[in-house]
């Protein structure tokens, strides 16, 4: 059926969704695109749900699969007690705090963050977020599954105020948040508590090239799952696609990452230092480093290791054989001439001739 803009069904069709209609109430900036330059800068609003200060991020590459973001808790404030039913990752970007969480009726216990601490308060288990500076506020970022819970239950009491404990995500385990974890499968890190991911140790994985290192992290039996990256300088990795709302956050170095649907023109997008994008459902995208440092990255997806999703079990496979990453021999020789002509701009050198095959 060929909807009409305009006509009864174009109107249906055109509505609303009931997370856009949440999102619209909640009264905040909305930050939309395809990727923010700093999140330290992005600009907050009061958020009266929260009880700081707050601006939603809703970049096209999350479609309605997922959303994100920035909260600031004013100078030695405490934000409102929440739980929800639907999984939120934190990343804290400026400041250092504290987080209480329990359940109704169990005992409550509290963790200490920092800049660069990665958590995830359980699925509906209650949390408060505390500030622990009294002179400076402090930023964090959430990355959560929050549209597909408002548009499939399209009840916010139903998902905000629901007393169903999950057990089997929480037991109220007093080393829940003591930031220990189990190195599992090689390169997946199983904890809930990351005290800070810009030196968390990573390992070597060859899969999407350059030599490249890696972490996956399994948390708080989540769906959404963290993983860190990093690649050496004058290096870039693989282009490769899947599904929707990888949330990027730049840790550290400086470059540029492409993104494209196949068989159209790149999108450049420059990054630095807490530069956040999301590359959209589908696209090719390929990440370059053109600084004088490591790049490192913090991606939060969709996916665990314990319940995969095919496209994610697909993405490493070669673009030529039905999968979904383009190695270096069969990328288009483009794509290695603008990194060239970017490192040569910052008087820096390509080191990718040992990863593509000889003349
Ligand atoms: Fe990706």
């Amino acid at each position: 059926m060929v909807i009409k803009p305009g006509s009864e069904e174009g109107e249906w069709f055109h509505a609303p969704t009931p997370y856009e209609e949440w999102e619209k109430a909640e009264g905040l900036p909305i930050v939309r695109g395809h990727s923010i330059d700093d999140l330290r800068t992005v600009p907050v609003k009061p958020w009266p749900r929260k009880g700081g200060m707050g601006a939603l991020i809703r970049l096209e590459g999350s479609e309605d699969s997922n959303d994100s973001y920035v909260c600031e808790i004013p100078p030695g404030g405490t934000l409102k007690p929440q739980r929800h039913l639907f999984e939120e990752v934190i990343f804290v970007i400026q400041g250092r705090g504290a987080t209480t969480i329990w359940t109704d009726g169990g005992a409550k216990q509290t963790f200490e963050w920092q800049e660069g601490s990665l958590f995830s308060p359980p699925l509906n288990v209650w949390h408060q977020h505390f500030n622990g500076q009294g002179d400076k506020p402090a930023r964090f970022m959430g990355i959560t599954n929050r549209p597909v819970a408002i548009n499939l239950y399209r009840n916010l009491d139903f998902i905000y105020n629901n007393p169903f404990v999950f057990k089997d995500r929480y037991g109220g385990g007093s080393d829940y948040f003591s930031g220990q974890g189990k190195l599992q499968a090689g390169r997946v890190w199983e904890s809930n508590f990351i005290p800070d991911v810009h030196g968390f140790k990573l390992y070597e994985w060859k899969t999407r090239g350059a030599g490249g290192t890696n972490i996956m992290f399994e948390m708080s039996s989540n769906f959404l799952r963290p993983h860190i990256s990093e690649f050496p300088v004058g290096t870039y990795k693989k282009g490769h696609r899947h599904g929707p709302g990888a949330h990027v956050i730049i840790l550290n170095g400086e470059g540029y990452s492409l993104i494209w649907p196949a068989g159209s023109p790149p999108t450049k997008i420059d990054w630095r230092k807490y530069s956040l994008f999301v590359p959209p459902d589908d696209w090719y995208h390929q990440h370059f480093n053109v600084g004088s440092q490591p790049a490192r990255y913090l991606a939060i997806t969709w996916g665990t290791w314990r319940v995969k999703m095919t496209k994610v079990r697909q993405q490493f496979n070669s673009a030529k054989e039905g999968g979904n990453q383009i190695e270096y021999a069969d990328e288009s020789p483009e794509i290695r001439k603008l990194f060239q002509a970017e490192l040569a701009r910052k008087g820096l050198k390509d080191k990718m001739d040992s990863f593509f095959p000889k003349r």
